[in-house]
């Protein structure tokens, strides 16, 4: 089933009854919003801002700050996508009630439908907690890069304990009320089981094809963030390389004083008229 044309914004509803596939990019800033929104069923602000905006090493340092802002930047820029924002790494773990006020906070300030949060099994409680008190959320299994500090960026489902695990934590979102959930760098055959084997929509990012949607990283499908390309990543761009090359141009010109042209001046003042007496 393909998504439904709707002239409202798609909502969590319409993400959870259909089947996809669902076109998912991350955005972070309200020019890039609008001009992903018209191609995309959802825009995840994702916690990846961490690397691909700020230049941080991994998304552990991300606040709530952050999230809260591009968020809200993101919906000032979107009229059709379903937006979800990543929870921080910090603002969900300890406890079910921080979770809520920190997901609720998200929900106020920025107006988005949903947010997301890493975890399976150890998650459960917490996805019950939010969901049973108006919050919908995502979930993301499979490798999780806030949890890089303990496990690292590695494709999971390696051993059968490992795939048992990550069919595990798909099975426990699921029953504890997750809307969705998106499955990071697994082996194909486990996104396929698990897609088959849970009643809410998957999203992969280095899954499977038969995953019910698809995200990627918008920066690094246009060649923008370039400092590592995961095997997952096709390029649909080369923005990069075309910002560095109008850069060198621009350089070029303002140092042999071709920019700015007349074109671009604003010439004389106008006449003022012979003050009266
Ligand atoms: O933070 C992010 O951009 C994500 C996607 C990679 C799914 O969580």
């Amino acid at each position: 089933m393909s998504t439904p044309v709707t002239e409202r914004r798609l909502t969590v509803r319409d993400i959870r009854k259909g089947r996809g596939p669902f076109v998912c990019l991350t955005a972070y800033t309200t020019p890039v919003a609008r001009l992903l929104d018209p191609h995309t069923d959802v825009l995840l602000v994702g916690d990846s801002l961490g690397m691909v905006l700020y230049g941080l090493d991994s998304t552990v340092p991300v606040t709530m700050d952050m999230m809260v802002a591009h968020g809200a930047a993101v919906m000032r820029g979107s009229k059709h996508a379903c937006v979800i924002v990543d929870m921080p790494f910090g603002s969900y773990q300890e406890s079910p009630a921080l979770a809520f006020r920190h997901a609720a906070r998200i929900l106020a300030e920025t107006g988005c439908a949903a947010v997301k949060l890493e975890g399976g099994i150890e998650m459960a409680e917490t996805i019950r907690f939010l969901t049973d008190r108006g919050i919908p959320v995502c979930g993301h299994i499979g490798l999780m890069p806030q949890a890089v500090n303990a496990s690292g960026y590695r494709v999971q489902g390696r051993t059968a304990e490992e795939a048992a695990r990550v069919t595990k934590d798909a099975s426990a979102v699921a029953a504890a009320g997750a809307f969705g959930v998106v499955i990071e760098s697994t082996y194909r055959s486990l996104a396929d089981a698990i897609t088959q084997s849970i009643p809410i929509p998957t999203i992969g990012i280095g899954a499977s094809p038969a995953c019910d949607g698809q995200v990627l990283v918008v920066d690094d499908m246009v060649g923008l963030f370039t400092d590592f390309t995961p095997r997952f990543v096709k390029r649909y761009a080369e923005l990069g390389a075309t910002l560095s090359q109008a850069a060198e141009a621009y350089a070029r010109d303002v140092r042999a004083r071709k920019f700015p042209g007349p074109e671009h001046c604003f010439g004389d003042p106008p006449k003022e008229p012979p003050a009266r007496s």
